[in-house]
């Protein structure tokens, strides 16, 4: 195999996405496109890859980090124009060079292998990756000569016609021999509709100088799609998420309606999970086995153990143990720690706190910046007043103990293991444990005061 190089153009600003955001930075279920193309470059074997950057480019670079080498294109001058600006670093260099284009998330790793063999089998100096579209609108046309070889590349807005008749495309994915590539690049011209450099032009200014270029159609269309405003983006999105939804389920997890299953990119779900419609899950989730998740809930960067029931709830940055109940309608909030067994009934929200294995708040609590031990029970209503207007203040709760109904507990402040607390009570001293804290007025009867009263009378 010879040296593998790539190329990444990215530095287009991507005007038809209408966007503040660059366009190759646009996320496909969860990750930037951008992302998606290097994820798949890794798997090539490349022994160096440059990213093109120009309109975004310290947000480009930060996003992709130091998994490449970075090359400026300060002005957009077209896609050769681009390739031209990794000169310095690869010009001299014996090898295949791959060139793909930042807008094309779901082209995937075994097709652009395929591409490679293909062209180093048929010791091209070119070759580029084609599909056959129904609609080939947009895309730059391949122009086959009577023998059925590739002569050469138009652009659409350049096509004539008959050109734009033409159904194979250009999926802007290319190998080239390194050396030549460099070579053609500076015979490219400008003098089209756009007044762009063209990539494309290296294959007609190579095959014109009698080398071998070739085309490998793949038969996936699905995968050579361009995404150049947000229209295609939601066609991507579509198309990426059945991919990972697949994938899932073929790993032995039940989708119970696909179509309406939101899963990104990068999460792991373990088998026997069962995942119901309207379900989100956010990318940097990690889900155990047998699992209910759903409906209607959104996960996001949450680390979940086995046998563990979400519905109709969110959670976010948090992680949960195994045999946990979470639901209907319950909030997890960033950098909770839920223990195994622990039940999170209806309307209670959890914010930055530590729920110890088997505590139950059921029904209607806010447990905020709050460390709870094991097997505590904290009645319907009661809450963590955690905030003072200016500070947040921790509340401890030890092991064993009993919050009754609609208490306040004011922070800072500590219960101790055992305790229980009055229902009602408003705690703002620590209580010890095995205590029975009451911190409410007592009640008070007027016996025969309504028979005093003259309403109505
Ligand atoms: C390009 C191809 C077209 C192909 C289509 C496939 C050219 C001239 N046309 O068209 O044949 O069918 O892709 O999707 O190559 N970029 C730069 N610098 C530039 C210009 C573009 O880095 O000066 C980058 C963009 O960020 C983008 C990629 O190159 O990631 C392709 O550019 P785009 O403007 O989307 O080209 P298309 O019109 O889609
Ligand atoms: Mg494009």
């Amino acid at each position: 195999m010879s040296n593998r190089f790539a190329i990444v153009l990215a530095a287009g600003q991507g005007t038809r996405m209408k966007s503040k955001l660059y366009k190759v930075l646009h996320s496909v279920c969860g990750k930037p496109m951008v992302q998606h193309v290097l994820d798949q470059v890794s798997a090539l074997q490349v022994k160096e890859t440059v990213t093109i950057v120009g309109h975004g480019a310290e947000k480009v670079q930060a996003q992709l980090g130091d998994k490449c080498g970075f090359a400026l294109q300060a002005e957009q001058l077209g896609t050769a124009h681009a390739v031209m600006q990794a000169e310095s670093l690869l010009q001299g260099k014996q090898g295949t060079t791959f060139v793909i284009c930042g807008d094309t998330p779901l082209i995937k790793a075994e097709t652009m292998e395929a591409l490679i063999k293909q062209h180093e089998a048929q010791g091209a100096k070119a070759s580029v990756l084609t599909a056959y579209l129904e609609d080939p609108t947009g895309y730059g046309r391949i122009i086959r000569n009577k023998e059925g070889f590739v002569e050469k590349i138009v652009e659409h807005k350049d096509a004539t016609e008959a050109e734009k008749l033409v159904t194979e495309i250009n999926t802007g994915t290319y190998c080239f021999d390194n050396q030549a590539l460099f070579e053609a690049l500076k015979k490219v011209s400008n003098d089209n509709v756009q007044g762009e450099y063209y990539l494309p032009d290296v294959i007609e200014i190579l095959k014109s100088e009698g080398e071998i270029v070739t085309a490998y159609q793949t038969a996936d269309f699905e995968e050579t799609l361009g995404v150049n405003d947000r229209i295609a983006l939601s066609e991507a999105e579509k198309i990426m998420r059945k991919r990972i939804n697949f994938e899932h389920m073929k790993n032995g997890v039940t989708l119970i309606d696909p179509e309406q299953t939101y899963i990104e990119a990068d999460v792991t779900i373990g088998q026997d999970t069962i995942i119901y419609p309207g379900t989100i899950i956010k990318s940097g989730t990690t889900i155990g086995s047998d699992c209910e998740i759903g409906p209607n809930t959104e996960i996001a960067q949450c680390e979940i153990g086995d046998s563990t029931a979400i519905r109709q709830s969110v959670a976010h940055n948090s992680s949960i143990g195994s045999h946990v109940k979470i639901g209907p309608f319950a909030h997890i909030r960033p950098q909770s720690q839920i223990a195994d067994e622990v039940k999170i009934g209806n309307f209670v929200e959890i914010k930055k706190s530590v729920f110890g294995h088997g505590s139950k708040a059921s029904h209607l609590s806010y447990i905020g910046d709050a460390e709870v031990g094991s097997d505590v029970n904290i009645g319907c209503g009661s809450i963590t007043v955690n905030y003072d207007g200016k500070n947040k203040f921790l509340t401890k709760i030890g092991d064993d103990v009993f919050v009754g109904c609609n208490s306040n507990l004011v922070a800072p402040v500590s219960v101790g293991d055992g305790a229980y607390i009055a229902a009602g009570s408003t705690i703002t001293e620590d209580v010890p444990g095995e205590a029975l804290a009451i911190a409410r007025a007592r009640q008070v009867n007027k016996e025969d005061y309504v028979s005093k009263l003259n309403f109505n009378k």
